[in-house]
């Protein structure tokens, strides 16, 4: 048998990748004044445990007014700095999975309470909340405050927050950054012609809302170590009439490729309440492709891949170079092993998890080294 594509190593920029599956950056609201908690210890350790070739630290607020909820994970003083190297020393003492970071501002979505508690918006004179900015004064349509829009000063301030931030992560040995430019946070806000209205350099043509962003990028690679991957996550679809499209997203990796971003992980949705997704298996991975044919960086597929020949297809027909799984690796964290049994690939296991391995997949597991002796 073939061996599967899902399977074969792949190069980003210095990261050296065993497979085509990475766990995609998911929020866990469980941080203390945005330090990681034993939670992120136990989550990101047993992920890191998955046979996945990457995983993805959550997004992680640059400041902390760019937090989605009070209880979002952030990287932007020593504190927060020794909290996160506190559970990667751990998860790293046992897994020897490459670990990314993504790099987040929640701009007009921020100041909110968790999901689970409904995700309102906390209103900036309650305690807990605070203003929120934004690349103009609009509101989400479902109401709440009205985001502050940024100034000058105030985007100097985020372009040192992000660079301080991928310092930060540089110096916990983070093997890659992902800049969160989707699901409606303030780098996809100042993308989009539906919530940027500004009349400056920064609003109107696509050449002036990529701008900001853009900028992020630069500050973000020439903070963080030179051989090491930044990459972007960007979104496809608005799904909202008046939104950003495809091509919007096509042109904005474009000019990230020519400025030396590692890799695009390509999703959509997210910008506004109003939105309309058509959602489905597969159901971003045509805006994938489209960013795969104008690009030669990897590029990352997400979105309900659940199955492990829906995973294999994507990467064996070229659609994208990697697949992004969020939901179907929490609800089963040794998803890539049962991939790899299925399809007759390998998984780097640990040894202490020898004997699990079935009788009939006998040659599933490569073992981390250290776990051998
Ligand atoms: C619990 C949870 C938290 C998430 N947090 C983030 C996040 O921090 N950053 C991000 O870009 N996407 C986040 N997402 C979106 C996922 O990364 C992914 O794009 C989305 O869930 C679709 O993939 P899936 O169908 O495999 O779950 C989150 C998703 C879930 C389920």
């Amino acid at each position: 048998m073939d061996r599967p594509k899902l399977f074969e190593p792949l190069q980003v920029g210095s990261l050296k990748l065993d497979n085509r599956i990475v766990i995609a950056p998911m929020c866990q609201y469980s941080a203390q004044d945005g330090q990681m908690t034993d939670w992120h210890l136990m989550h990101l350790g047993h992920l890191a445990l998955s046979g996945a070739a990457l995983l993805t630290i959550e997004g992680t607020a640059v400041t902390p007014e760019g937090r989605i909820t009070p209880s979002d994970v952030g990287l932007w003083d020593d504190q927060t700095e020794a909290a996160m190297g506190r559970v990667l020393d751990a998860v790293r003492s046992w897994s020897s999975m490459p670990i990314a970071i993504q790099l987040s501002h929640a701009g007009r979505k921020a100041s909110s309470e968790v999901p689970w508690r409904g995700g309102r918006h906390i209103a900036p004179h309650d305690p807990r909340g605070w203003q929120t900015v934004a690349p103009s004064a609009v509101p989400l349509s479902t109401g709440g405050p009205t985001p502050a829009a940024l100034d000058a000063d105030g985007m100097a301030r985020l372009r040192e927050s992000f660079a301080r931030s991928a310092r930060r992560a540089g110096r916990l040995g983070i093997d890659a950054v992902q800049i969160h430019a989707a699901h409606g946070y303030l780098l996809h806000q100042f993308l989009s012609p539906y919530t940027n209205k500004r009349e400056d350099a920064y609003g109107g043509s696509l050449e002036n809302r990529m701008r900001f962003p853009l900028e992020i990028f630069d500050a973000v690679r020439a903070a963080f170590p030179e051989e090491r991957p930044v990459t972007v996550r960007v979104s496809g679809n608005d799904w909202i009439e008046g939104g950003a499209s495809i091509d919007d997203a096509v042109r904005f990796s474009k000019a990230l490729e020519e400025r030396g971003c590692s890799a695009l992980n390509v999703s959509s949705g997210g910008l506004d309440p109003i939105q309309r997704i058509t959602d489905g298996p597969n159901y971003q991975v045509p805006y994938a492709r489209s960013v795969k044919q104008a690009v030669s960086v990897p590029v990352v597929a997400v979105g309900l891949i659940t199955e492990f020949e829906q995973a294999e297809a994507i990467v064996g027909t070229g659609d994208a170079d990697l697949v992004g799984i969020a939901r179907a690796a929490l609800y089963d964290p040794r998803w890539p092993w049962h991939a790899a049994a299925h399809l007759g690939g390998h998984v780097r296991a640990p040894s202490q998890y020898l004997r699990s391995q079935p009788r009939q997949y006998r040659t599933l597991f490569d073992f981390d080294e250290w776990a051998e002796n």
